[in-house]
Formats: structure tokens, sequence, C-alpha cells
């Protein structure tokens, strides 16, 4: 059977542990293409791990380039392309520099694959995913940010350890804009069903609201130079993994509304699900009343920026 092919735009932080984490579990070959002013670190990124497989028995292969026509396979996209921020940079002060790189990586993967499922990563994410889709021309089943898939796995981990209860038992789903605006969704977080409501005082889940908001603001001022990459990397890897193996899973994503949640024309993190045919369709959660008047805030939030981006 032929092997997957995965390339990661972006041979940084995120792209090696995508590269690392694809290699683990065998899913297919991976191609890493970055600058070819910064091509040698992925080279010996891809070599080191390409001598690590021998340690996990993985038959796969590893690649860094710089040429887009090495990737014209690729059954995944994922775009990692660009600067994260440092201590005192919100997500948006990335968008002048980050815009001008999406566009050309856009206009790359429309000549070069325009068949792969893509996954955005590069941030402000909810405006590069929408300029990637406007720039590339790509059906909006193909074209995803990742957003709340990484912030849902936050609040699962902090509800998690509130609780004392283990993160497998946790379900919950972080949607809207992938920054301080974003919209935990406490009405329905449970633990093995039992809503957290009924586990946790009201001051206990506005703390881990606020926390969840906040988080990689909080990772940023700790790095000190960059922002998470191990929890995005591994966010990325479940819907690389839900649209390769046909999952059907209810993953939280930026992601083309037309109409939902009364969005049209914008990409917005809400619960999507993704399988063979990339994001298969949006599902409508019903929301409370203060979720709801958040939900407003935080789409008039990223349409602002999409208006900014001038595209
Ligand atoms: N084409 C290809 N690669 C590029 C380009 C380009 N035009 N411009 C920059 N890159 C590469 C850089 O050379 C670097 O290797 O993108 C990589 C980015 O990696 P890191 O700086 O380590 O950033 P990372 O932590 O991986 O985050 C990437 O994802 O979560 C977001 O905010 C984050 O925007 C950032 C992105």
């Amino acid at each position: 059977m032929q092997r997957k092919k995965i390339a990661v735009i972006g041979g940084g932080q995120i792209g090696g542990i995508i590269a690392l984490m694809s290699t683990q579990r065998e899913l297919g070959d991976v191609t890493l293409v970055d600058l070819p002013e910064f091509l040698n670190p992925v080279r010996g990124k891809t070599l080191d791990i390409d001598q690590l497989r021998p340690h996990i028995n993985a038959d796969v292969t590893l690649r860094a380039t710089s040429d887009y026509a090495e990737i014209s396979d690729a059954d995944v996209v994922v775009v990692t392309a660009g600067i994260p921020r440092r201590p005192n940079m919100s997500r948006e002060d990335l968008l002048l520099i980050n815009i001008e790189i999406v566009q050309g990586v856009a206009r790359q993967i429309k000549a070069h694959c325009p068949g792969a499922f893509v996954i955005v990563a590069t941030n402000p994410v909810d405006t590069m995913a929408y300029v990637f889709h406007k720039v590339s021309g790509l059906p909006k089943n193909r074209v995803v940010g990742l957003s709340g898939a990484l912030d849902t796995g936050r609040f699962q981990s902090f509800i998690a350890a509130e609780t004392g209860l283990s993160v497998k038992d946790v379900s919950c789903m972080v949607i809207g804009g992938h920054g301080p605006t974003m919209v935990p969704l406490v009405s329905t977080a449970s633990v093995a069903g039992i809503a957290i409501t009924d586990l946790l005082s009201d001051a206990q889940i506005d703390a881990i609201v606020q926390r969840t908001k906040e988080a990689g603001t909080e990772i940023v001022n700790l790095l000190g130079n960059g922002s998470a990459y191990f929890s995005s990397a591994g966010s990325i890897m479940e819907m690389i993994e839900a649209y390769l193996g046909d999952k059907k899973r209810v993953i939280s994503c930026s992601a083309l509304c037309e109409g939902e949640y009364g969005v049209t024309g914008y990409f917005l993190g809400v619960p999507v699900v993704i399988g063979a045919n990339g994001m298969e369709r949006v599902l409508q959660a019903s929301l409370d009343e203060s979720e709801r008047e958040a939900l407003a805030e935080t789409a008039r939030a990223v349409i602002v920026s999409a208006h900014n981006s001038g595209i």
C-alpha cells in the first residue's frame, strides 16, 4: 500500500515535532519545506529523526527541501511558515509579517498540490486561514486553521487538574477566535458526562476559563523566545489522523462559516467533522445566553482582523 505523504511548510519547532510524531506513529512520509537560507538546520532535524527510526521501528522517509515540486503528491499540508510571537506580542502583532509569507505559500500550494488537505497553523490563525483560502482558491472543505483543537486541549487539561480526574474523561470544547476573545463552552463541559458545574465551584470554573484564554501567552512568557509547540503539534496530529483515517472526529477548527453561528464569509473556530473529505461539515451546538454573546464578540474580532489583512 502506498504510504501517505505529509508536508509541513516551515521546518521550525512545530514542523519538527510533527515530523517526529508522524514518524513515531508511522503515519506517512514527511517532507519539511523551508527557505533555502534556513534549510541546513531543517536537514539536520530530518536526518536526526531518520536515524531515530531504527530505535522505534518506523518505516517512513523524511526529507527537507525548498522546492515545492517535491510535495506535489502530498495528502496533507501543514502551514507553519512564519514567525511565532515573543513576550509582549499578541497574535495579531504577527499579521503584517505572516500575511506576506502565507500568501506566498498559498500560491505554491495552489500550483503544486491543490488536492491536499491543508491545516494552517501560522498566527493570527483565523486570518491566516482566511487569507490562505482566498489566495489558494482551494475549496472550503480543504482548508482549516489550528485553533480550537489546541485551546480545547488546554481547557481539558485545566479541568482535569482542578478536578483531580483523568484527562481522558474530560469532554469539552473551545470555539471562537484563537485569541483572548475565544469562548470555552462551560455549559456543555463534563467529566464522564457529569457537568463540571457539579464538580467545581463558579470561582474555580472562572479561573479555568481565564487561564485557558491566556494559556498561549503564559507559555510565550515562560519560553521567552517563541510560542507553544508540543501541544500545537499534538493537536495538529489529531487533525491529520482524523483526515487520513476518515475518523469523522468532531474537532474545533477555524473553518469558513457560511451562515453557521451567524457568520458568513469568514474563518472562525467552530466544531467541525473531519474525515476523508476534509472539513466535512460544521456542527451547530446550542449555546447559553452568555456564550452566544461571547461568540458574537469573538466573531467581531475575527472579522476586524480579516479586514485588516486587506485581502
Ligand atoms: N516558507 C517556508 N518556511 C518559512 C517561510 C517561508 N516563506 N518563512 C518562514 N519560514 C519558516 C522559518 O524558517 C521557520 O523554520 O517557518 C518556520 C517557523 O518555525 P518557528 O519559528 O520555530 O515557529 P513555530 O513555533 O514552529 O510556529 C510557527 O505557528 O503557532 C504558530 O504563532 C506560531 O506563526 C507561528 C507558526
